[in-house]
C-alpha cells in the first residue's frame, strides 16, 4: 500500500557555485532526502557531476543520498557513487548495461539500488525488477534539465505500477521526479507516488526552504482531500 510522501530535494537547479550550502540548505529546510542528477552527455545530452563532486558535499548533509544516474553505463560507476556516500543508487532501465547486473553491483558494494523509466518507456519493461529495487523513479519530465513541465499523461502509467506493486505486496517506494511543484504534487501524490523530487521549485527560492517544503506537503493533502470531496459529491 502507499506509504508516507517524502520530498527529495533534487540540487540540479541550486546554485552549484555554492553546492555545500546548498545542501544544508535542504536540510534545515525539511527535505527528507537529496537528491543528485548525475548526467553524462550520452544518456542525456547534459553534463552535471560525478562521484568526486557527491562525496565532497556529503559531509554537508546528515539526510540520505539518493543518486540519479542518466549515464549510459551505471555498471562502470554504480560502486563509484556508492562510495562517495550514496545510499541509494538509481539508474535507469534505458541504460545498456543489463539491469540485473547494475543491481548486484549496487547491492554487492552495500547500498540501496533504484531503477527509474522515462516518460515514453512502458511499465511492462520495469516488471521484471521490482522485486530487486527499493525504488522506482517513474519520470515525469524527459531527463536532461531542470525546470521543465509536469507530463500529466504520465499519470496512467504511474497508477499501473501503483496497482502492480500492491498487488504483488511489495515494499519499494514509488518516487516521481520532475516538474514536482505546488500545482502538480497532487496529482502525483493521488496517483501513487511516494518520494517526490523537487528541484526548481525549491531551489527557485532564496534563503529558508521550510515555507516551501511545507507548503508542498499541504498542497499534497489538500488537493487530496479536495479530490475525495468531488468523488464523493459524484457516487
Ligand atoms: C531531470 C532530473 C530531475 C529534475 C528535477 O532530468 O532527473 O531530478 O531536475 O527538477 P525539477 O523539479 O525542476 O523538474
Ligand atoms: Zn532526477
Amino acid at each position: 500500500m502507499r506509504g508516507p510522501m517524502t520530498i527529495s530535494a533534487s540540487i540540479l537547479n541550486a546554485d552549484f557555485a555554492r553546492l555545500g550550502d546548498e545542501v544544508r540548505r535542504a536540510d534545515a529546510g525539511g527535505s527528507d532526502s537529496v537528491h543528485l542528477d548525475v548526467m553524462d552527455g550520452h544518456f542525456v545530452d547534459n553534463l552535471t557531476f560525478g562521484p568526486v563532486v557527491a562525496a565532497a558535499i556529503r559531509p554537508h548533509s546528515t539526510l540520505p543520498f539518493h543518486t540519479h544516474l542518466m549515464i549510459t553505463h551505471p555498471l562502470a560507476y554504480a560502486e563509484r557513487f556508492a562510495r562517495a556516500g550514496s545510499d541509494l543508487v538509481i539508474f535507469h532501465v534505458e541504460a545498456d548495461d543489463d539491469p540485473d547486473a547494475v543491481i548486484d553491483a549496487i547491492v554487492a558494494a552495500g547500498r540501496r539500488p533504484g531503477i527509474a523509466l522515462n516518460p515514453e518507456t512502458d511499465a511492462s519493461v520495469v516488471l521484471p525488477y521490482l522485486a530487486r529495487v527499493d525504488l522506482l523513479l517513474v519520470m515525469t519530465v524527459n531527463p536532461g534539465w531542470g525546470g521543465q513541465a509536469f507530463m500529466p499523461e504520465v499519470m496512467p502509467k504511474l497508477r499501473e505500477l501503483r496497482a502492480e506493486v500492491d498487488r504483488r505486496g511489495l515494499s519499494l517506494e514509488i518516487g516521481v521526479d520532475g516538474g514536482i511543484n505546488l500545482d502538480t504534487i497532487g496529482d502525483a501524490r493521488d496517483s501513487g507516488g511516494e518520494v517526490m523530487v523537487v528541484g526548481s521549485a525549491l531551489y527557485s527560492t532564496d534563503g529558508d526552504l521550510a515555507p516551501t517544503v511545507a507548503a508542498l506537503r499541504d498542497a499534497a493533502l489538500r488537493d487530496a482531500a479536495l479530490r475525495a470531496e468531488r468523488s464523493a459529491e459524484r457516487t
